[in-house]
């Protein structure tokens, strides 16, 4: 039977199905020797991919170009709302009506949660969310996938500590979603009290079998998880920076605590201090293969939606 992609914009991880994101991990698994050798293929060559950053990024903005530019496409855009003309007071709505016009595809991050939904409503060409506010983030939670399937050989009968802000952190929202159409997957939410996971995500855990508990310590969990996925206290989205002050480095994962387990450390990036840095030389040390399979994830999706959808 031949497979379909079936989404045309890809806003929030909760719009896929199993199958949905088994294609683009299969996809990114047939592009993993392009990425690699740093080769140039043809498949977008004549493409322009749309990037609206209006938020800061490193890996997300260059992974989406790299990939791009893998396939002999081109890229067009800004990386901070100061260098567009929302700074002189234009409308979202506008911007992305021009870039509607001048590109294939568009790539969005904005401090605003449902920005990525609102200007897939007003757009004809595919468009992929790279960062609502705390919302979403499915292209990482894409790519994280595709970490764990390689690292670990399969996402179900996972255990899985998602660490840091919970609140806050976008990626979180959008793994914890997906871990929902695998099977035997337990989750160890581990927060402070202040950063626990929002309650509309809890509610789409309790809807399915996904087993989830909350906890207060990485050591009660450690010895029962396959991946600690590590995150960062989401400072910006902070209104009293001394609420964030408080929390600063509540959570720090080292070497040391890591001998004789048998797990993996993924971090979506940037760290600040959350892994030490002795972490890096260890086998436990999968965030900077995670931050590379951006590449062949981002080029399955950047090849399935303008591929799916010729202007
Ligand atoms: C994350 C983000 O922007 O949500 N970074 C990324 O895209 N890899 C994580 C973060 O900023 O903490």
């Amino acid at each position: 039977m031949v497979k379909i992609f079936k989404l045309k914009n890809i806003i929030s991880i909760k719009d896929f199905e199993r199958e949905d994101i088994e294609y683009i991990l299969d996809e990114a698994s047939k592009l993993e020797d392009i990425a690699q050798s740093k080769a140039i293929s043809d498949e977008l060559k004549g493409k322009v991919l749309g990037l609206m950053f209006f938020e800061p990024s490193t890996r997300t903005r260059i992974s989406f170009e790299t990939a791009m530019k893998r396939f002999n496409g081109q890229c067009i855009g800004f990386a901070s709302s100061d260098s567009s003309s929302v700074s002189k007071g234009e409308s979202i709505a506008d911007t992305a009506k021009m870039f509607e016009a001048y590109s294939d595809a568009l790539v969005i991050r904005h401090e605003l949660e449902g920005v990525s939904k609102f200007i897939s409503d007003l757009v004809d060409v595919p468009v992929i969310n790279a960062g609502d506010g705390a919302g979403q983030h499915p292209t990482q939670t894409l790519l994280d996938l595709y970490t764990i399937r390689d690292e670990i050989g399969s996402i179900d009968n996972l255990n899985i500590a998602l660490i840091g802000d919970l609140k806050f952190g976008r990626t979180v929202h959008s793994l914890a979603q997906s871990l929902t159409l695998f099977n035997n997957v337990k989750i160890y939410l581990v927060s402070p009290p202040e950063l626990r996971m929002p309650q509309e995500i809890l509610h789409d855990l309790n809807k399915t079998n996904v087993e989830y508990v909350e906890v207060d310590n990485i050591e009660d969990i450690i010895d029962d998880v396959d991946v600690l996925y590590v995150t960062r206290i989401q400072k910006e989205r902070f209104v009293d920076i001394d609420d964030y002050l408080k929390i600063k480095g509540a959570y720090i994962i080292n070497k040391k605590m890591l001998e004789g387990k048998d797990l993996i450390v993924m971090h979506p990036l940037p760290r600040i201090d959350e892994i030490a840095g002795d972490v890096d030389d260890t086998k436990y040390n999968k965030y900077f293969k995670q931050a590379a399979n951006a590449v062949p994830v981002r080029m399955a999706i950047l090849k399935t939606l303008i591929k799916n959808n010729p202007k």
